[in-house]
């Protein structure tokens, strides 16, 4: 089944070539929704942007096209307006067709793309250290978008890229055996707070005393070279962040399997070595660095990207830059995704053009940085806790559902509902993470969003709790009406209001939307489509008609589906 939208495009592009020859072939209409839905659904715009080329008058090409375009079946006859613009509006016979069609889908009339390999490296945090509300953001999105990837058939390779190699490693020993030497020598000695307690200590006294510092340079190497006692400190560390990683995982129903910097360990001689062979390595002070283009100091100098520190170290750029022919070549993937803070959008840039420039990213591989902006408070600054420290996710998430429970409970109250313990923990933990999660994935994804509990767990805006509630609002017509929507499959679906008609082009559009988000990677499109969407549930009545009915249900599979692809959760009551 072809959606809506594409099924004008084709209708129209093969008026532009009937009309105008085989040269106009794969010409875009230059299609968008009407601006008042009086003049129609979409306008097509293509007449002003041919005018130059086909030397002619828009309307006249516009008249051009209308007679060219075989489109009964779909739309009304189309209007020409203002200087060319074609105004185009859906039959009502046409839409309900579609949206039965939708109806009978499990997929919701989301069709399956051509499979890519594509590889989503995200939430990546550093070991050693806590994972931090930016990780929360790069761990959201990634979910979003590895999940909406496999939708559509996608062959995905969720990886995450943890920091678990380099120099804090070296200190970070060095302290632990003066300090707390079970930590290096016996697993789960230490918890995740007290390593990072640790690791402030280790760096102070890096900075400030230099028989530690060549003391942790040595246990770097030793690391490096494999020397036992090291080795097993560093799994133990690892072994303790991991633990804690996967607690949060595991509440946020994340899928991500680890593949840490260290990996690439082995391979980072080679990159090296074939960055010289190539002549793109120099040297610059010391250490081995690739001069880049297009990146200057302030000198106006060309930027080095050091590749290989003057102490024969590597660096997190070292480690990406191998990862790059790994990714492509032994992993095949064809297309990589980066989902990282915005901060790191020069590092990726030069990663890649360094990549591009030893030739290691091959023609049908796509790198793409994903970048976002920054948490902040409330006070419009650095997320930080009341006593200025870091906001620990633990606490954070545990918050938002304490929070989303008090509401509950609240409700339960003002209601006179009896209601269990198991239904109330149940609902108010898919409630508060769902919050969290929602609330993330409707920012703009660039730009940086104010973290506030109260406007996420709201039950009116667009928030989480407001689409959990249409989606439960349906699930309470067909339990009160004892109504099983599985049965209702056979009837047809007539469309009678203004409203119901607006719905019904809402939720024609989810395909659409989808694949926007798969090639956009901008879940914020998926968000404003559902919103939308229970926006205008709201508005109709109680359903009496099985038409009605269905609308009701194909809105519930809409919101359970897309809710699905951003990571949440529906509930079937609360
Ligand atoms: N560990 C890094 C950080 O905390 C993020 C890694 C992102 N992925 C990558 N391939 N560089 O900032």
């Amino acid at each position: 089944m072809l959606s809506t939208l594409d099924d004008l495009k084709q209708r129209l592009q093969t008026a532009l070539v009937n009309a105008f020859g085989p040269e106009l072939e794969g010409t875009d209409p230059v299609l968008v929704p009407t601006n008042n839905p009086q003049f129609g659904d979409y306008q097509a715009n293509v007449a002003m942007s041919l005018a130059k080329r086909l030397k002619d008058k828009p309307r006249a090409i516009a008249t051009k096209i209308v007679e060219n375009l075989t489109i009964d079946d779909l739309c009304d006859t189309p209007q020409i307006a203002g200087p060319g613009f074609i105004n185009l509006k859906f039959k009502t016979d046409y839409l309900q067709e579609q949206l039965k069609a939708v109806y009978s889908d499990e997929r919701l009339g989301i069709p399956t793309a051509q499979p890519k390999r594509t590889i989503v490296d995200f939430s990546s945090p550093n070991i050693a250290k806590e994972m931090h509300v930016g990780h929360l953001r790069s761990t959201i999105i990634g979910e979003c978008i590895a999940r909406t990837l496999e939708f559509l058939g996608h062959d995905v390779l969720r990886l995450n890229h943890v920091g678990d190699w380099g120099t804090q490693f070296g200190m970070l020993i060095t302290h632990l055996r003066d300090v707390c030497p079970e930590a290096i020598t016996e697993s789960s000695s230490v918890d995740i707070g007290d390593l990072v307690e640790f690791y402030k200590q280790a760096k102070k006294r890096f900075d400030e005393d230099e028989d530690f510092k060549s003391t942790s340079r040595d246990a770097v190497v030793a690391l490096q070279s494999g020397e036992e006692t090291a080795y097993k400190a560093w799994q133990l560390l690892c072994e303790q962040s991991r633990k804690e990683f996967q607690k949060i995982y595991d509440r946020l129903d994340i899928t991500i399997q680890e593949r840490g910097e260290s990996f690439y360990n082995p391979l980072l001689d080679d990159v090296t070595k074939d960055l010289t062979s190539l002549g793109l390595l120099e040297e610059n002070q010391g250490a081995q660095v690739v001069f880049l283009e297009g990146f200057t100091n302030k000198d106006g100098n060309p930027q080095p990207l050091i590749v290989r520190k003057s102490d024969g170290g590597f660096n997190y750029a070292t480690t990406d830059l191998a990862a790059i022919p790994q990714r492509s070549i032994n992993e095949i993937a064809e297309r990589v995704i980066y989902i990282t803070d915005a901060g790191q959008a020069n590092h990726f840039a030069q990663v890649f053009q360094v990549a591009n420039r030893a030739h290691w990213i091959p023609d049908n591989v796509e790198l793409v940085h994903v970048p976002f902006g920054l948490v902040k408070g409330e006070d419009g600054k650095k997320l930080k806790t009341r006593s200025g420290e870091t906001v620990k996710l633990k606490d954070l998430l545990d918050e938002a559902i304490t929070r989303s429970e008090k509401d509950l409970k609240q409700r339960i109250a003002d209601e006179s509902r009896n209601e269990s313990e198991d239904f109330i923990h149940e609902v108010s933990t898919a409630v508060g993470l769902g919050a969290v999660k929602y609330a993330d994935l409707s920012q703009n994804r660039t730009s940086d969003y104010i973290f506030s509990f109260d406007k996420m767990l709201a039950l009116q805006g667009n928030t989480a709790p407001y689409m959990l509630y249409a989606y439960v609002r349906v699930q309470g017509i067909s339990r009160k009406g004892d109504i099983d929507f599985s049965q209702l499959g056979e009837a047809p679906i007539v469309l009678e209001d203004n409203t119901e008609l607006a719905l019904a082009k809402h939720l024609l559009a989810l395909d659409t939307i989808v694949m926007v988000v798969a090639l956009e990677l901008f879940p914020i499109r998926l968000c404003q489509f559902l919103f939308e969407v229970c926006q205008i549930f709201y508005q109709a009545e109680e359903p009496q008609r099985t038409s009605r009915l269905m609308l009701c249900d194909l809105t519930a599979r809409t919101l359970k589906l897309g809710l699905s692809l951003l990571g949440i959760q529906v509930l079937e009551r609360m």
